[in-house]
């Protein structure tokens, strides 16, 4: 018997299965945000590094960071001009080789982003396509039209851009005449690529190996969902398309045949030791089709945009945990959570702002780190963080901000992204992309020592990392003690799950060992004590027996 079970025993010290990612907490590294070392007021790659101590101490157990790579910043990195180097403005290639052994120096994995849907448009690949003439082999990497209409005035197809907008955008001659479209589902300085051709898989491959080789523990897959086009590039028929991204399979986005280079990347991950996983970034319309990017010969884990998008309430909250955990589980995948990322309002604002934000986001994050699968903390939420909302517009940088609202408030050509509005994309993602205070009591509250490059509130000294360490009522030292509870509790992380009877409005989890209990509701709630009190949002009341539970609180309990 014994002899039999033997090979089943994994022992992760032979570098064999560990299924790291399938626990893990993942914080993600926004890295002009984060920490700027030479001045220049936006962060990079140094300043990251120093601070990763600070990431350890959180108890994350590894770090995505945002696209660092030669770039125009057209769109904050994801537009890459070269995928193997490292922009001046975020340091050189050494300091991304001396992140990752510092990193992993501290037990901290490191994950970087992959935008494989779209170059730059200062990409070679793509100046030479410009270079070359209509129908060019140059220009097959890419997807080249030419114009509908009598002198081909109106673009190839009906396809909008994420951003606003058509989503082509037609070149010009040396001489200036018009000439063929190019096909870009976000800006014009994002041209998508052919995947049909056969160099832009083989270059990827390589692109992928370069990073692996240097040590990375894995990519976050940007755009997962949308590197195939349907044959054709049929007419979707309506306008409005950014409000249908994610509720249906599109032309350009969920299309069957991206799975195939997922399967390809998953081979070549599995070809590296140490478990190296992929993310997809896929809008997908179900739980089920998002599952799909997860199947065990596909990437590891796929962010779960469901949640994010969840209104506060209990019903609405186990409606999502429940069919997010039945649909991974189908596959055999762990569920991933997620509150916030660098391109919606961060979630203090969106549960309502001011201190009931703040009670409602603290509560979600216990209940997210409750639930079995991996999570992911984006920086600043553990500071509890709020929006910015009230950047000048002049600082903005979002490239959806400046085809939309930007573009009409400066009277400049309104895109019309008024349906990207709806969808998220709407053009204020840099409201969650304010530097984050580390320290001191003016800006830019150690995230530098110059400026930032969008400016941070007065009240946001309050909320620094220095001002917070060390006093237990502050949101850093409650992700703090829940990260270290979910380390040293057996249930925590992968595993099973299943609901306890609760009172309308309550949301009562029992995992081995362990209860968490989130009162959704604006009241009181008096509940019976399932076991012993180890974290808390807020102080509890007991008395005959029973728990209060204040307002909008959580609860973990050992039981
Ligand atoms: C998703 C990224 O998170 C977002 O920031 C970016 O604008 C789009 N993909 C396009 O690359």
């Amino acid at each position: 018997m014994t002899q039999d079970l033997a090979p089943l025993v994994q022992d992760p010290s032979a570098g064999r299965s560990t299924g790291w990612w399938r626990s893990a907490v993942i914080y993600q590294v926004y890295v002009r945000s984060f920490a700027d070392s030479d001045g220049d007021g936006v962060g990079d790659l140094r300043g990251a590094r120093d601070r990763l101590p600070h990431l350890a101490d959180l108890g994350v157990d590894a770090v995505w960071l945002t696209p660092f790579y030669a770039s125009p910043q057209a769109d904050g990195g994801y537009d890459v001009a070269d995928y193997r180097a490292v922009d001046p403005l975020f340091g050189e290639l050494s300091d991304a080789d001396g992140l990752v052994r510092e990193a992993h120096r501290l037990g901290l994995r490191v994950i970087v982003d992959i935008v494989p849907n779209h170059t730059s448009d200062q990409h070679a690949w793509f100046r030479a396509a410009l270079a070359d003439r209509h129908g060019g082999p140059a220009r097959e990497r890419y997807h080249f039209r030419p114009g509908r209409g009598e002198s081909g005035q109106w673009p190839p197809n009906d396809w909008e851009s994420v951003f606003g907008g058509p989503a082509w955008t037609r070149t010009a001659g040396a001489d200036g005449a018009p000439g063929e479209w190019y096909l870009h589902l976000f800006a014009p300085e994002q041209p998508d690529l052919n995947w049909d051709h056969p160099e832009v898989a083989r270059e990827f491959a390589s692109v992928l190996r370069f990073w692996l080789d240097l040590g990375v523990d894995g990519f976050r897959v940007d755009v997962a969902h949308g590197m195939v086009k349907a044959a054709g590039l049929p007419d979707i028929g309506r306008g409005e398309q950014a409000k249908m991204i994610g509720t249906q399979v599109l032309p350009f986005f969920d299309q069957d045949g991206v799975h195939e280079i997922h399967r390809s990347w998953r081979r070549l991950l599995d070809s590296y030791d140490g478990e190296r996983i992929g993310v997809a970034e896929a809008w997908a319309p179900t739980s089920e089709r998002l599952a799909l990017y997860v199947r065990p010969d596909e990437l590891h884990q796929a962010f779960n945009f469901q949640f994010l998008r969840c209104p506060w309430g209990a019903a609405a909250m186990r409606e999502v945990i429940d069919e997010s955990l039945a649909a991974t589980a189908a596959v055999g995948a762990p569920a991933t959570w997620v509150l916030s990322n660098h391109d919606v309002v961060r979630h203090t604002t969106r549960y309502g702002g001011g201190e009931r934000g703040l009670r409602r986001a603290r509560a979600a994050a216990l209940l997210m780190l409750a639930l079995p699968g991996s999570a992911y903390v984006y920086q600043g939420e553990e500071l509890g963080l709020p929006e910015v909302e009230d950047l000048p517009d002049e600082a903005r940088q979002d490239p959806a901000f400046l085809r939309g609202r930007g573009a009409r408030a400066r009277g400049g050509v309104p895109h019309g992204n008024e349906g990207a509005e709806r969808s998220g994309q709407d053009g204020t993602r840099d409201g969650c992309r304010v530097p984050i205070p580390w320290s001191g009591t003016t800006a830019p509250y150690g995230f530098g020592p110059g400026t930032s490059w969008l400016p941070q509130p007065a009240q946001w000294r309050e909320l620094s990392v220095e001002a917070q360490s060390g006093d237990p009522r502050s949101t850093l030292e409650l992700y703090r003690s829940a990260l270290a509870l979910r380390r040293e509790l057996p249930g925590l992380g992968d595993g099973p799950m299943s609901w306890l009877p609760a009172p309308e409005g309550v949301l009562a989890l029992s995992r081995p060992g362990f209860v968490c209990t989130l009162n959704t509701l604006a009241a009181e709630a008096e509940l019976p004590v399932p076991g012993r009190p180890v974290l808390a949002t807020a102080p509890l009341e007991f008395g005959g027996g029973a728990v209060r539970v204040p307002a909008e609180a959580c609860v973990w309990w050992a039981v």
